[in-house]
């Protein structure tokens, strides 16, 4: 398939600018089961990702597959409900095609939010952790081949993936609401099958607190295009080899299910002060 460029970007963008009221500010994007976020936007401009000039299309279970612009806490937002995977077979350039229309469409702050298998001995399932940095065990990267200036530079600066004053931001927001927050490095993974138990350990000793299979190529793409990141993610299970019994998808969306109303109010809270 052809690799998407910027033609392909301007050509959805041009697209969306035609369908919405305004630019959007803010982009979020929605993991496994956090999807319900999306349906608290006011007036709201939803589209499929089938009708978008060149978007991928979702396949997994757990995700819509819209984007969905309008306001949130006042804010103009602009919101992937479900994203797209390299474990379904996309190429990174398809898996962040949406994180580069956001940026032509005016996006400066990125939130992206995913379900996780926590690492880290500490964590309990429902826990939310913010992203402090990531460890790229997926072994690509959606920048590799030529690299198109109008996109972002040859070598982007990865010293600060997430920014830290969004970090220091959301622990406000999560103290003043009187929320427990983690904050860990995510490691992430090419999936689909979850790791064994002595990936787990490796994965431990290397300094991943949590693992999950999304994020570390859009993160990349945002931070490409100069667009400040915040990531959080939902622990939903404790990651293989650490409980005697199985990991399942099931148990990852019960546990999004359970934790949406904190995850809400939490986000939410962010979003306002932005
Ligand atoms: N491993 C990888 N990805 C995941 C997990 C996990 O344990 N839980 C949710 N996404």
């Amino acid at each position: 398939m052809e690799r998407k460029s910027f033609s392909h970007v301007e050509e959805a963008v041009q697209f969306l600018q035609s369908k919405l009221p305004a630019a959007p500010e803010i982009g979020l994007i929605l993991g496994s089961g956090l999807g319900v976020l999306g349906d608290q936007v006011e007036n709201a401009v939803a589209l499929d990702y089938g009708a978008i000039p060149n978007f991928p299309v979702s396949t997994v279970e757990g995700h819509a597959g819209k984007l969905i612009y309008g306001e949130l806490q006042g804010k103009r937002v602009i919101v992937m409900q479900g994203r797209f995977h390299l474990y379904e077979g996309y190429e990174g350039d398809a898996v962040t095609f949406p994180v580069r229309v956001m940026r032509a469409l005016g996006v400066n702050t990125l939130i992206v939010t995913n379900a996780a298998g926590g690492v880290n001995f500490d964590y309990k399932p429902g826990d939310l952790m913010l992203i402090r940095d990531h460890i790229n065990f997926m072994f690509r990267n959606p920048l590799i081949g030529p690299n198109d200036n109008k996109l972002g530079a040859r070598f982007p600066d990865m010293s600060e993936g997430y920014s830290k004053r969004l970090r220091e931001l959301a622990k406000g927001v999560a103290s003043e609401q009187g929320l427990p927050l983690q904050e860990g490095v995510y490691c992430g993974v090419l999936g689909p099958s979850y790791e064994t138990p002595a990936e787990i350990r490796m994965i431990r000793t290397l300094g991943g607190d949590a693992v999950g299979m999304s994020t570390v190529p859009e993160v990349i793409a945002a931070r490409h295009a100069g667009i400040e990141v915040l990531g959080i993610s939902c622990i939903s299970n404790a990651a293989a080899g650490i409980l005697d019994q199985p990991l399942s998808h099931d148990e990852v969306m019960e546990t999004a299910e359970r934790v949406k109303e904190t995850f809400l109010t939490l986000v939410r809270g962010i979003v306002e002060k932005l």
